[in-house]
């Protein structure tokens, strides 16, 4: 039986590959299948019932079902076991349904539940630029959604409030656990400032943590006049409605979180060039640069996934294509971070990979001084980072005093990222310095 084809293919090999078309093939009924229990409301009602719930118990539970179906319950549940959404306990006489971690993120009543994003990503008007993604590729619109709908994502949103609010309220979903974990985790990262204002913010989910969590610091939320009219400032937040490209409210900090993966490379330089102007408009002309956050995905290398981390990046590669098909974004690999960067006049950053799928990234905008001179006198009497930069000069007097500054430490510069073998940084060396003074 287990001959070889004409292409060399056992018949086990022929029914293997079969079968992982046949997967993908049909991978939508995962999504699908999950949606119609979230639509049926069945995560609520298994975790309402208070212990293991049998399919009986379930489909009696289920008020609007009508009675010819109710046999087909037991098939819709033994899928979503199948995908780790539900688990089997038992009881005396039969198995009992229990929730897992997943399906808890679905309750209704759950402050991080990611029901909202479901609802939105699932919708038809968001998945009827998949149905023509092949006539995209041959044609000249610059989105799927576009070839779907007429016009760019935020501008159906501005004249369909339904898609607009099913919007705002997925992302408010995702922003309610991230901002808690980086509020959490990342402390540190959010003192010394006084003011930050949140580009693209939404209505103010992420905003408002954070005007809670640090009552000192000045929130300033900015989106578009249509996403932000008729929201109310707030002891320290406050709403601002414009356009990104254009200006950036001043602050100590910009936060953008799941912003810059919406866009294309050349935008993303405009948008963080206004975030550049708008932590360097500070402190009655002296220019003291602060920092700008980033929360979005750094793809993973190919060659460090293993079987652990094959899903994430399954994951982070279903957002790329997303970001292809809604918008002009994708997602990016450090390399392509960097390259954003230093386009936009950033010359370090550093990435903290604390929020599962995505990262922390900040940059900081060199500045305080900068000019021909001796590193020494650059750095005398000062106690933030500091950071060499390209000096033009030799590669083994780069990035010396970064090595040699323990506060600077985890920042990677132009300098440091193009060679370090480190020299004493109070050698007089005539050379181009920057230095980044603050704290
Ligand atoms: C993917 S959402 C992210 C929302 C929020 N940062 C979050 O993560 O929950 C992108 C946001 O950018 C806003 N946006 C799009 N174009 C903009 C522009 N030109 N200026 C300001 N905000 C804009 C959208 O209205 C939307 O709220």
């Amino acid at each position: 039986m287990d001959k070889a084809n004409a292409n060399g293919e056992t018949v086990n090999e022929l029914l293997k590959a079969q079968a992982h078309v046949w997967n993908h093939i049909f991978s939508f009924i995962n999504s699908m299948s999950l949606k119609c229990a979230v639509d049926l409301g069945i995560p609520d009602i298994i975790h309402n019932h208070g212990k293991p719930m049998t399919v009986s118990e379930l489909v009696a539970a289920l008020p609007t079902l009508n009675p010819t179906k109710a046999r087909n319950i037991y098939r819709l549940m033994r899928i979503l076991l199948h995908s780790g959404f539900f688990e089997q306990q038992k009881l005396s006489q039969e198995d009992g349904y229990v929730l897992t971690d997943a399906s808890r993120l679905l309750l209704k009543d759950n402050p991080f539940g990611t029901t909202p994003l479901l609802k939105v990503m699932l919708d038809p008007i968001l998945t009827k630029p998949w149905d023509i993604l092949g006539n995209w590729f041959q044609n000249n619109d610059c989105t799927p959604f576009e070839t779907a709908h007429g016009k760019p994502l935020w501008d159906y949103a501005c004249h369909y409030p339904k898609l607009g609010h099913l919007f705002n309220e997925g992302m408010a979903s995702d922003a309610r656990l991230i901002i808690n974990v980086l509020i959490d985790k990342c402390k540190g990262s959010f003192e010394g400032l006084d003011s930050l204002v949140d580009v693209g913010g939404g209505t103010g989910t992420v905003g408002k943590a954070i005007a809670h969590a640090f009552p000192h610091l000045n929130c300033t939320v900015l989106d578009l006049p249509h996403v932000v009219t008729g929201l109310k400032d707030c002891g320290n937040l406050k709403y601002v409605g414009g356009d990104m490209f254009e200006d950036v409210p001043v602050a100590d900090a910009v936060l953008l979180k799941s912003i810059l993966h919406d866009w294309d490379g050349d935008e993303c330089v405009k948008i963080l060039k206004r975030c550049k102007e708008a932590i360097s408009k500070q402190d009655k002309g002296v220019v003291i640069k602060k920092k700008v956050m980033i929360v979005d995905m750094v793809v993973m290398e190919k060659k460090k996934v293993n079987d652990e981390s094959f899903n994430l990046m399954e994951t982070q590669l279903f957002f790329d294509m997303l970001m292809m098909v809604l918008q002009t974004g994708r997602e990016r690999r450090e390399e392509e971070w960097a390259k954003l960067f230093f386009a936009a006049g950033f010359s370090n950053y550093k990435i903290t990979p604390i929020l599962g799928l995505r990262s922390l990234i900040e940059e900081r905008a060199i500045g305080a001084c900068a000019g021909p001179g001796r590193v020494d006198q650059a750095c005398e009497g000062r106690t933030g980072p500091i950071v060499v930069v390209d000096d033009g000069m030799s590669r083994r007097r780069r990035g010396s005093v970064l090595c040699n500054n323990s506060s600077a430490s985890g920042w990677l510069t132009a300098a440091a990222r193009s060679g370090c073998d480190g020299v004493d940084s109070g050698l007089a060396y005539r050379i181009w310095w920057l230095v980044i003074g603050w704290g």
